[in-house]
This record gives C-alpha cells, sequence and structure tokens, in this order.
C-alpha cells in the first residue's frame, strides 16, 4: 500500500506516542503529512509554530515525513495535497467513539479519502499530550515520554 498519507492532530505537544505512530505510518505509504490544526478557538500551550518546530525536529531523522499546518475542514486539505488517506493512533476503547465519529464524517464529506487506525506501542497506550502537559505543569519528569527537544522546550516554558 503506497501513496501519501495525512496524520493530523493538535500536537501539543508531539509525544512518543505519537512518533511511533508515524514510524508506523511510514511502513504504510510513500510519504507522510503531519498536519497540526490551526484553531484559533481553542488555547494551546505551544503556538502553532512552535508545535511546527517541534514536529520537524523531532521527525528530522524518519524519511518520507513532512509537516504542515491547516486550517478549515482536513478532507479538503487531503484533497489539496494529493493525499487518499488519513491516519489516526487508537490507543484504548476510550479513544474509540470520537475517532468513529470523526472517520465517518469524513467519509460521508470525502468517500475517496480513507482512515486507517494503527495502534502505538503498548507502552505508549496511557500517554497523551493533555497528561504530559499536567505533569510537566506539576513539576514531573517527561523525560521518555516525549522527544528530546520537546522535554526541553516544555521545562523552559513553564519554568516559573
Ligand atoms: O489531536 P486531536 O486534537 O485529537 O486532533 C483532532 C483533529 C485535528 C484531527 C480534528 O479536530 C480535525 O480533523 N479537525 C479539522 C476540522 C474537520 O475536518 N472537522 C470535520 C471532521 S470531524
Amino acid at each position: 500500500m503506497r501513496g501519501l498519507a495525512v496524520y493530523p492532530g493538535s500536537f501539543d505537544p508531539i509525544t512518543n506516542g505519537h512518533l511511533d505512530l508515524i514510524r508506523r505510518g511510514t511502513k504504510l505509504c510513500d510519504r507522510l503529512i503531519v498536519a497540526v490544526l490551526r484553531n484559533t478557538e481553542k488555547s494551546y500551550l505551544f503556538s502553532v509554530e512552535e508545535r511546527l518546530t517541534l514536529l520537524r525536529e523531532s521527525v528530522a531523522d524518519i524519511p518520507g515525513v513532512e509537516v504542515d499546518a491547516f486550517d478549515g475542514l482536513l478532507v479538503e486539505f487531503a484533497r489539496r495535497r494529493g493525499a487518499d488517506r488519513i491516519l489516526r493512533g487508537i490507543r484504548a476503547l476510550s479513544d474509540f467513539e470520537y475517532e468513529f465519529q470523526m472517520a465517518l464524517m469524513n467519509r460521508r464529506l470525502a468517500p475517496d479519502v480513507e482512515t486507517l487506525f494503527l495502534m502505538p506501542r503498548e507502552e505508549f497506550t496511557f500517554l497523551s499530550s493533555r497528561l504530559v502537559r499536567e505533569v510537566a505543569r506539576l513539576g514531573g519528569p517527561v523525560d521518555g515520554l516525549v522527544p528530546p527537544p520537546v522535554a526541553l522546550r516544555i521545562k523552559e516554558k513553564l519554568r516559573p
């Protein structure tokens, strides 16, 4: 199965779970676009530009990966970029309902774009950007949970 895939998300910040999924995704396509949603309604720890920089630093050694940002509908972005599949991760049953709804809505909007679900390594099934932000905010260590550039920047960002 070759071609172009989009891996969308907030990536606030990218975790080792995301990175694991990106590595797995690259085996299923020729090129993978990691796409950060520009959502002006939500507040994030890292700005879109910061998240793009952290993503680019984190995937620098993985061939076939590009980092981009998008706004509006994901399927429109996928079409614009010539991608025919969307990649998403499922960690646990709790992810399923939201992912299922999103995949079916995206299919309704763009029947030609297929959503593929991948599971991260078991040791990352508990991991989320939200928990990483919380642990870091409360002064806990996040090394091993996020790529090294993120571990560095998150400490700088949250340092009182
Ligand atoms: O990492 P996240 O926050 O779970 O990612 C959610 C994301 C960015 C994949 C989702 O919010 C999205 O695709 N937003 C774009 C708007 C869109 O296309 N909505 C309709 C499909 S449900």
